[in-house]
């Protein structure tokens, strides 16, 4: 007796600590109804994650699910100002060519993000001294080398993220500081030279929201097209929230899409955490309404023109790499996979979805 629970201990303590049984390989598509393989086949127009550069060097089972699933990638950080151009005379391209070239190898439409942001940026930048005119040479460097090494690997260009706040006014930060609202102009001017080919975006989160930040974001796309300033598309970050209005996210994407422009959702996710305690678990409820909530955000997607549908993109891949998380880990639920990079109800609902190709 003695001797069986010995033997026994062992195996009963593995089994308190096993991982819940994964009934299917991970990534695997599930219920899908059809063949397709991933959401990029089920979807008109192009479906993305962005991705980590750690996880897609050293991850296989998120490797394996981004080439099943995507066809357009986003790097989340490593093209960055502060990740490629540590030092003023110092690029650093090591992860984020690895990225280029894992998207040429195997077809994956490459977005570039983002040139010119309030944050991300070095030290050096921020503490950098020098007359407006330096301060011109140092945005116009910095998106010229970027935008010129990466021409014919990257498709499209964040090429300013982030410029206007919830009111509509100038966001500030440290471009608008030295070089006032033009910096903007200048950022899309430059990138346009060293890459005529590539489209070019501004990015932004809250237009979804379709107050007076919206509002500013569709004036200067006005003043640009008016004065020919060379800017193809505005991403709408939508990080979103299940208690978003659908019905406020579909007029804010028509109005987008009235500029004639490309839309590009380009930071999908949607949260479910609100007011819950850090214990919270993922329940089948509100993986149902984040479901629908998925659903509806696509369809919208759907009743824009065609040929202005550059596509959507999700912040990362699982649940696990959210950036939602990285403060607090396992503390919410956002994205189409969970935690095991298991599909969720969500990305059954997509692959389901009625608007198929
Ligand atoms: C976030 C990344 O996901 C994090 O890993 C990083 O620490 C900070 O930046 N809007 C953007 C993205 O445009 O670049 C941000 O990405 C999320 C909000």
């Amino acid at each position: 007796m003695k001797l069986l629970s010995l033997i026994m201990l062992p195996l009963l303590i593995a089994g308190v600590f096993q991982k819940p049984d994964i009934q299917h390989e991970p990534g695997q598509v599930l219920d899908s109804g059809k063949n397709d393989r991933g959401l990029k086949d089920v979807f008109r127009f192009p479906v993305g994650a962005a991705v980590k550069i750690k996880l897609l060097r050293n991850n296989k089972v998120y490797r394996k699910l981004i080439l099943e699933q995507f066809n357009s990638i986003t790097a989340e950080n490593a093209m960055k100002f502060g990740a490629l151009h540590p030092a003023p005379s110092v690029y650093r391209w090591n992860d984020a060519d690895y990225i280029a070239d894992f998207a040429a190898e195997n077809n994956i439409r490459l977005h570039g993000h983002t040139l010119i942001w309030s944050k991300g940026n070095p030290k050096w930048v921020t503490s950098y001294q020098g007359s407006r005119e330096d301060w011109e040479n140092l945005l116009k460097t910095h998106v010229q080398t970027v935008v010129s090494h990466f021409r014919g690997k990257v498709a499209s260009w964040d090429v300013v993220n982030e410029a206007f706040d919830d009111k509509g006014n100038y966001k500030s930060c440290i471009w608008l500081e030295k070089l006032g609202p033009g910096y903007i102009e200048s950022a899309f001017r430059y990138a346009y030279e060293c890459d005529p080919d590539a489209l070019l975006f501004y990015n932004d989160y809250g237009q979804e929201f379709g107050g007076r930040k919206l509002q500013a974001i569709l004036n200067m796309v006005r003043d640009f097209k008016r004065r020919g300033v060379p800017i193809s598309g505005l991403g709408l970050q939508m990080h979103t929230v299940l208690r978003m209005d659908a019905a406020k996210i579909t007029r804010a994407l028509r109005a987008v899409a009235a500029t004639g422009l490309k839309v590009h959702i380009s930071e999908l996710e949607v949260s479910v955490r609100y007011k819950k305690p850090d214990s919270f678990q993922l329940d089948e409820d509100l993986a149902g309404r984040q479901a629908t909530m998925y659903q509806e955000i696509f369809e919208a997607y759907n009743t824009i023109p065609k040929s202005q549908q550059f596509g959507v993109t999700t912040w990362n891949v699982a649940d696990a790499d959210s950036f939602r998380n990285s403060k607090i880990k396992n503390h919410d639920f956002p994205l189409l996979f969970d935690h095991n990079y298991q599909p969720k109800p969500a990305f059954r609902a997509l692959m389901r979805e009625n608007s198929r190709k």
